[in-house]
């Protein structure tokens, strides 16, 4: 029956179907969507924070709720990625439990400070822009509710990356101080972003069974470069310069040929020793214990709720 089980399991990715929540899967596709989609939820919720802060701050009044309104879809972005990762068998609770005390990931780019306002753009334009490379071959992922969950994400997620090109293209438009804001926020976050796609391929010990079992479409390597040629021209009408001396157009290749990525800082940043990473989690921790008591309630309300209905 296993063996049946398995041809079935296999047919269906050949097939380039989907694995639904009660089909039978090898354990091991059950434990890599899991670490996947739960560190892509932690993702979407420790990303929160770096926009958050200027929140309060924004410029206007315009700024304020487009700001508002990005932070507000990466909660829920992290609310679908959680309950595709229940539909596992995963324990939301345990999972949050596993992020706070780092025996989970969340993706590196969001250890970093936000220290102006030009950040915010450069966030929306290079952070949203990478995600959107990582994020739209996941529509195609082989477990149904990730890819479906994918396909919701990414529509918001272009808006989050036009709106922070366009914050940018009237900064750029600004005055000498607000162009030199931009300029050095895309110096500060240009590495990182092209971080957040992995190590590269030679030393990415899930790539190729992600692959093979059509969880991952591209390897880290391809999602970068695509990420690369993407965002050249569009460095080029801001009218900034990415900070890179090794970047070039390779007619050849028909892509731009890059510098390499610090790989040690990824390393670092990824285990804990980033800019911004002790108050990250800890501002995670201390939000679950303060909203413990609205935990409660609800499921004293529900309980109350089963029973009335009981009677
Ligand atoms: N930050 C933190 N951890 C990272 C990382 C990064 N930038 N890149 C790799 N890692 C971790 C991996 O999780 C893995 O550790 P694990 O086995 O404990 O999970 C290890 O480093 C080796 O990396 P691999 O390449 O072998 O791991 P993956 O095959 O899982 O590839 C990935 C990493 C490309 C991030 C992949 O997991 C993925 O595509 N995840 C879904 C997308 C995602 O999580 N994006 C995070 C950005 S946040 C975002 O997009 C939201 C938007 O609103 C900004």
């Amino acid at each position: 029956a296993r063996a049946a089980a398995e041809e079935h399991f296999e047919a269906t990715l050949a097939r380039e179907q989907r694995i639904e929540p009660r089909d039978w899967m090898p354990d091991g596709y059950r434990r890599t969507l899991v670490r996947q989609i739960a560190q892509h939820a932690h993702s979407e919720i420790i990303g929160m924070q770096p926009e958050g802060a200027w929140i309060t701050r924004a410029p206007s009044l315009r700024r304020k709720a487009v700001l508002l309104a990005k932070v507000q879809d990466e909660a829920g972005h992290g609310l679908y990625l959680y309950s595709a990762a229940e539909t596992l068998g995963a324990d939301r609770q345990d999972l949050t439990e596993r992020l706070v005390d780092g025996r989970q990931k969340y993706s590196s780019i969001f250890n970093y400070p936000t220290l102006s306002f030009a950040d915010v753009g450069v966030i929306g334009w290079l952070v949203d822009g990478a995600a959107i490379c990582n994020q739209v071959p996941l529509c195609r992922s082989s477990y149904g509710p990730y890819a479906r969950a994918m396909v919701r994400v990414c529509k918001e997620e272009s808006f989050h990356q036009r709106q922070g090109y366009e914050l940018l293209m009237t900064m750029m438009r600004g005055t000498q101080a607000q162009r030199e804001m931009v300029q050095d926020a895309v110096d500060r976050w240009w590495w990182p972003s092209l971080m957040m796609f992995g190590p590269p391929d030679a030393d990415s010990p899930n790539t190729a069974q992600s692959m093979a079992w059509r969880i991952k479409r591209h390897t880290n390597d391809e999602l970068r470069q695509r990420f690369v040629d993407m965002t050249v021209p569009q460095a080029e009408k801001l009218g900034v310069t990415l900070p890179d001396p090794e970047l070039r157009w390779n007619e050849e290749r028909g892509h731009h040929d890059f510098g390499t990525p610090d790989w040690d800082e990824l390393k670092r940043v990824i285990s804990g020793g980033g800019p911004c990473n002790a108050e990250r989690v800890e501002r995670r921790r201390a939000a679950h214990e303060d909203g413990a008591w609205v935990r409660e309630a609800a499921a004293a309300h529900a309980a109350k709720q089963a029973e009335r209905s009981r009677r």
